[in-house]
């Protein structure tokens, strides 16, 4: 009887608690051995398996959640040591993490002041989702011609510049470098942002400097088809705090990244509404250990490229690709401008019969989106909704704005990118296979062009 009472009675004043166990036994959220069986196939190095299967068995014992990366002033999450590793190896101040290059880019472009009625310089030559994501943060994408390098011309840029433009985003391109020299002097000029878009060269430098510690801000992609890269992850590199905290605000609008998360703004344009960008921990932990092998990774290129042209005759119909930093581009690909596409389709056939992979787009072939005029849907201004902000934007029109895009924009970009030969190399050539390669190009141009000591040299 007294038994009964004490468990009618509430626990708060003195009785028995209704709940003393639980019974129910819980059964692993995420099966690893599934997981991991997945991750094999993509034929990550044994030392990335095991941090994944650690992650992964990690959330499963209910030591979580690890595989969300919610931020712990406890225990350092992968994506922070990510960031953390970031900032070392480039010599950068701040790093977010994030879940792509795309998603880099648009945080940065709206962490930079990219938004209605403001205009964004791209290059000709890139990718359409840099273009996209200027669209995405609602500005104006204004295409700069390439020169002989194949990236930003910046003797192309000051008459592009105008009232409304806030950007300027060299993109290195295919493992080259930007002459970031005449970019940032351009830039400082007219008080312009840089956000340098590193996702096809990353660890590649200009003057000895890495890409991505010259812009304001900077972004990564480091999905499974670049240099570092897992599956689908971003990194943006920031200049400044401010920067970092406004590029956060976009990338993780909850405000995990916040020292107190609910506090009012501690400046004008810190909180806005954003969205969520967070990069998944199991990405983080295989990029910690994709990232430790960059340096290696890129000297491996740099070598077999460097040997390759070292073997390589002077001819009077071949202009070798500019470049703007031998010791400093990454130079995963070999490129060089035959006199016309008639000239260039007998190379590369010839090429190719000696295994050599060369390719050429020439005039006929399908569209591309790393060229500008077939960057559809920026091309056709497509908004998301009839209003089409920001090509209709009273913000953008009123002030002068007026923008068509179509091919002959940028004459240099339209010429070079379908007359250039292009020969993917790989890092692991040793010195014979890069001799055969040499050997092989030399045969071929003695074939078809004139050999000349006074045309362009290939170093
Ligand atoms: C120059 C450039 N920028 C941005 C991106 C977008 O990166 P992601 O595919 O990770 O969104 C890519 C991807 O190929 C790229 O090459």
């Amino acid at each position: 009887m007294a038994d009964e009472r004490a468990k009618e009675k509430l626990a708060l004043e003195g009785g028995l608690k209704a709940v003393t166990s639980i019974e129910g036994r819980g059964r692993p959220k995420i099966g690893v051995d599934e997981f991991m069986a997945i991750a094999e196939r993509f034929g990550f190095s044994k030392q990335a398996l095991a941090k994944m299967r650690k992650a992964a068995e990690a959330d499963d014992l209910g030591e979580g959640p690890y595989l969300a990366n919610y931020y712990s002033p406890l225990k350092e999450t992968r994506v922070q040591a990510f960031e953390k590793l970031a900032c070392k190896t480039f010599g950068a101040k701040y790093a977010i993490g994030v879940s792509s290059g795309t998603a880099a880019l648009h945080a940065a472009f709206v962490a930079a002041g990219v938004g209605p009625g403001t205009e964004v310089i791209c290059p000709a030559i890139g990718f359409f989702a840099t273009a996209a994501a200027v669209v995405e943060s609602r500005g104006i994408p204004v295409f700069c011609d390439v020169d002989e390098s194949l990236q930003m011309d910046p003797a192309k840029l000051e008459p592009l510049i105008s009232k409304r433009t806030v950007a300027l985003v060299p993109t290195h391109w295919q493992g080259g470098v930007c002459d970031m020299g005449a970019i940032m002097k351009i830039a400082r000029k007219h008080k312009l942002k840089v956000i340098e878009d590193c996702a096809q060269a990353c660890g590649g430098q200009f003057k000895g400097k890495y890409v991505g510690t010259f812009g304001d801000l900077s972004c990564f992609s480091i999905s499974a088809y670049k240099i570092v890269g897992g599956g689908e992850g971003g990194l943006i590199l920031a200049k400044n705090k401010r920067l970092w905290e406004r590029a956060n605000q976009l990338a993780e609008c909850g405000g995990l990244w916040r020292p107190v998360r609910f506090a009012p703004p501690r400046y004008e344009g810190e909180l806005y509404c954003g969205t969520n960008y967070r990069l998944s921990e199991l990405e983080a932990a295989v990029d910690v250990v994709q990232l430790k092998k960059m340096p290696a990774t890129v000297k491996r290129f740099r070598t077999v490229k460097m040997r390759v042209l070292k073997q390589l005759n002077s001819y009077a119909e071949i202009v070798p690709q500019t470049i703007n930093d031998l010791e400093g581009e990454v130079g995963y690909a070999l490129r060089f401008f035959p006199e016309t596409i008639a000239l260039g389709e007998k190379i590369v056939a010839a090429l190719q019969a000696e295994n050599i992979p060369a390719a050429m787009r020439g005039d006929k072939a399908a569209p591309d989106w790393h060229i500008y005029h077939h960057m559809y849907p920026v091309t056709v201004k497509s908004g998301s909704t009839d209003a089409d902000c920001p090509y209709e934007c009273p913000l953008y029109t009123d002030s002068g704005g007026k923008i068509e895009y179509a091919k002959g924009d940028c004459p240099v970009a339209d010429d070079l990118f379908d007359r250039a030969i292009s020969i993917g190399l790989s890092q692991w050539y040793n010195a014979q296979d890069c001799r055969n390669i040499a050997k092989g190009m030399n045969k071929v141009f003695s074939a078809y062009c004139t050999p000349d000591a006074d045309a362009r040299p290939w170093l």
